[in-house]
């Protein structure tokens, strides 16, 4: 997969995409990203990239030919997925993740200050947002989608393709985890993990995922519960 980032702060990635999975799937070559500065684009010759609001207000509206120009450079342009990083637009959930791990090309635009002019957005095919909450822009949202994006891609994360197994694929959040010792400031392992019954265990851990989905994410679980009643 390709990923293009348009941004005006491509230092920000630099870390994220060096270190741990992410670094490993780029240099395997299982994911290629690459950074445009869209202020390279700008053809004011102070390469100003916005411009105060017609109609006046408070904040500046990043403009429209920066963003067009940069878009337009990046070959077969046309044939990518084009999204725009935005508060306004729909929030990422994993289905989303999904399909867009099965494209073979993506753009992703980064906002910044007060908001895009309206008319940037006829260039782009989905708006995504990462929550309700305000960045100061779209980098870090950006960088969430590329991180969630990237770990599904086949063979990124491993043979068992572990992902699989992950809270939200199935409506349901992960049963508790231990690892050794067996016991830590006082508190232990529960038994059945030690007693090497894989039936018991497995029985254990989905009614544990499926208390604490009951307890945390009660949305989940009464999706969950009208999935399991319809079938
Ligand atoms: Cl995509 N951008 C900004 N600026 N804030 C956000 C966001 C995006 N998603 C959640 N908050």
């Amino acid at each position: 997969m390709r990923i293009d980032v348009l941004t005006l702060f491509p230092k920000m990635f630099e870390g994220f995409l060096g270190e741990s999975i992410m670094g490993k799937a780029i240099q395997n070559g299982l994911v290629e990203v690459n950074l445009i500065n869209f202020r390279d684009f700008s053809s004011n010759k102070h390469k100003k990239v916005d411009d105060s609001p017609y109609g006046g207000g408070a904040g500046m509206v990043l403009s429209c030919q920066p963003v067009y120009d940069a878009l337009i450079s990046i070959e077969n342009y046309q044939e990518a997925t084009k999204i725009m990083m935005t508060p306004q637009g729909v929030t990422l959930k994993q289905p989303i993740v999904y399909d867009l791990s099965e494209e073979s090309h993506l753009i992703i635009l980064c906002g910044h200050y007060e908001g895009y002019d309206e008319r940037i957005r006829d260039f782009f095919d989905v708006e995504i947002s990462i929550g309700d909450y305000v960045l100061t822009g779209g980098e870090v949202a950006a960088m969430a989608l590329i991180d969630a994006v990237t770990r599904v891609v086949p063979n990124v994360i491993g043979k068992d393709e572990s992902h699989l197994m992950d809270s939200f694929n199935n409506d349901l959040l992960e049963h508790p985890h231990y690892t050794r010792p067996y016991e830590f400031m006082g508190k232990k392992v529960p038994k059945v993990l030690l007693e090497g019954n894989h039936k018991l265990i497995e029985e254990w851990r989905l009614n544990e995922s499926i208390k604490r989905t009951k307890e945390r994410r009660i949305d989940l679980f009464n999706k969950q519960k009208e999935v399991t009643e319809d079938d």
